[in-house]
């Protein structure tokens, strides 16, 4: 197989959050192409009715599928795939996925004072996923859920260059900490991948260190695992896109993503693209 014909790595994500998940899985792949999506029309995805965001993501990926004939989709979103992996795997079956799942086995295996906290969407707090995996896996801990209902826009202005003040963030992180017992909380798992872009802000403004649970290596590493390693890999020319739903990222979310390396196209809800 020669690089020119090898599919790209198509990576979604409802914003830019997906883009902590792929430049690991460039370092993992760095033969392949990629694609990002993000549905920045349907952002942010932590709001959504569960039957309504089904919908969209299942409907958005058949038209994805066709026009971009991807060698596996990462979802980059636990907000998404704690809903809808299940219903893509079933609508697509010869399509691989690699999901998000927020990261509470690893979480429960590291704890020493068996206090974790899993910062997340409040769509992934309210997820049966989340609940079985907290039954599952960490059923010895005290897990608590917090479910922020602005981290992900708070995220998504940090890393367009807004000013963000630390109060406001500190309000969104603050329940992770809990004493109990003479313990402390000792890991926060970020389970939103909008969240491990501000993990120094929250480092900062921590009432104690705790170890912030970044999945992204991890979801890379299955997806290498998927992905066949082209034998002979002679560097080409393509280029990686990304796709956002809304047709029109502003200029600071473009310049972000030329800075990826990411050449900007846009596809309305219509599925199609231009550059
Ligand atoms: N990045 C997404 C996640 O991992 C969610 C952001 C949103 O609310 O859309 O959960």
């Amino acid at each position: 197989m020669t690089n020119s014909k090898a599919k790209p790595v198509l990576v979604f994500d409802s914003g830019i959050g997906g883009l902590t998940v792929l430049r690991e899985a460039r370092v993992l792949m760095p033969e392949r192409h990629f694609t990002y999506v993000a549905d920045d029309a349907g952002f942010p995805y932590g709001g959504w009715q569960e039957e309504a965001l089904k919908e969209r993501v299942v409907t958005l990926f058949d038209r994805l599928l066709t026009e971009h004939d991807p060698e596996v989709c990462v979802i980059a979103c636990n907000t998404a795939f704690t809903l809808v992996g299940a219903d893509l795997r079933a609508a697509f079956p010869n399509m691989r996925f690699v999901g998000t799942v927020p990261a509470i086995k690893p979480a429960a295996e590291r704890t020493r004072s068996g206090l974790v906290s899993v910062l997340a969407t409040p769509g992934t707090v309210k997820r049966a996923y989340t609940r079985d995996l907290i039954q599952s896996f960490a059923s010895q801990c005290h897990v608590r859920l917090v479910g922020s209902e602005n981290l992900a826009r708070m995220a998504e202005a940090y890393i367009r260059g807004e000013a963000l003040s630390d109060e406001a963030v500190k309000a969104e992180i603050d329940q992770c900490f809990i004493e109990k017992d003479g313990r402390k909380t000792d890991i926060v798992v970020l389970a939103c991948t909008h969240y491990p872009f501000m993990a120094n802000v929250f480092r900062r403004l921590a009432p104690w260190p705790v170890d912030w649970l970044d999945p992204a290596e991890a979801i890379a590493r299955q997806a290498r695992r998927l992905v066949p390693a082209i034998a002979e890999f002679i560097p080409d020319d393509g280029e990686d896109i990304a796709i956002f739903t809304s047709g029109a990222p502003d200029f600071s979310t473009r310049r972000l993503l030329q800075g990826f390396g990411l050449k900007v196209n846009r596809t309305g809800d219509d599925g199609k693209s231009s550059s």
